[in-house]
């Protein structure tokens, strides 16, 4: 007889085949939402430049992008670049906002195949024009696709998306095209990035650090959180199922009870 619990432990992908037939058994979460940490630390155990660290992730977004579309997941948010990041060295910056374009250049017929659609959260202002176009060109290409939507927040901020959507509100109260009385929480959740997309069941992030970092502050309020030490070039098929398993065995009250 097989032992399920020694297969669910095998490391780097074997046996991922029974691993998805076994987590497609039970509800699978319909947005998935990831901090893609640790490219960094990655880098520096190999004596690489960060930037290598970086490269090596965007390997990781292709691998757990075609898993997360294979298991019937509707959205897979990835924050890929925050409001903060523009701290960094302009080399580690002019590469992050390289990789979309690297990315898309190549997978983007893959991603059309696969019926992906692209989208992307942040703030527009700016980012370079050769990442956006890069990025608006995927969204026009896979705009009709009706898979898996890959969403990449890129110079995204919780709090300043609060913030824009707030003084939208305010200007919309002003113009009488909504009215003070008709706000609430979903009203308020209409005016931000994720206006289309059912808020994140399962948050996921890498490389040991247990923080939100201004990411989707707002939309996470119930979302079921793994974190794990997996560095994210080392995150894998079976770490995504591993996230999933524990996700499904966790009972969600939204503050009531079972
Ligand atoms: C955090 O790791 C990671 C980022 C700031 C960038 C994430 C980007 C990718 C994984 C590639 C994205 C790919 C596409 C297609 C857009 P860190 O640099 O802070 O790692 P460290 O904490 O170990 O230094």
């Amino acid at each position: 007889m097989i032992n399920k619990k020694r297969l669910w432990k095998t490391k780097e992908g074997h046996n991922t085949e029974n691993k998805m037939e076994e987590v497609k058994k039970e509800a699978i979460p319909e947005h998935i939402a990831i901090i893609m940490d640790g490219n960094g630390r990655w880098a520096r155990k190999r004596a690489m430049p960060r930037i290598a660290g970086h490269h090596e992730g965007m390997k990781t977004v292709r691998k757990i992008t075609r898993l997360a579309n294979k298991l019937g997941v509707k959205a897979l948010t990835l924050y890929a670049f925050s409001t903060e990041n523009w701290k960094r060295p302009k080399l580690e910056v002019d590469f992050l906002m390289k990789l979309p374009e690297e990315f898309l250049g190549t997978f983007l017929p893959e991603l059309i195949e696969e019926n992906v659609r692209v989208e992307m959260m942040g703030d527009r202002d700016q980012i370079p024009a050769h990442t956006l176009s890069a990025v608006e060109k995927a969204m026009e290409a896979t705009k009709e696709n009706d898979g898996l939507v890959l969403n990449f927040a890129l110079n995204y901020g919780s709090r300043s998306e609060i913030l824009e959507a707030i003084k939208a509100i305010i200007r919309d109260e002003k113009d009488g095209i909504i009215k003070q009385d008709d706000l609430n929480e979903e009203l308020l959740s209409a005016y931000l990035m994720t206006k289309h997309l059912k808020d994140p069941d399962l948050l996921i992030r890498t490389s040991g650090e247990i923080r939100l970092s201004n990411f989707m502050l707002w939309q996470l309020a119930y979302t079921e959180f793994w974190f794990t030490d997996v560095l994210w070039p080392d995150f894998d098929e079976g770490h995504l199922l591993e996230a999933i398993d524990v996700y499904q065995k966790r009972s969600r009250r939204f503050g009531g009870l079972t």
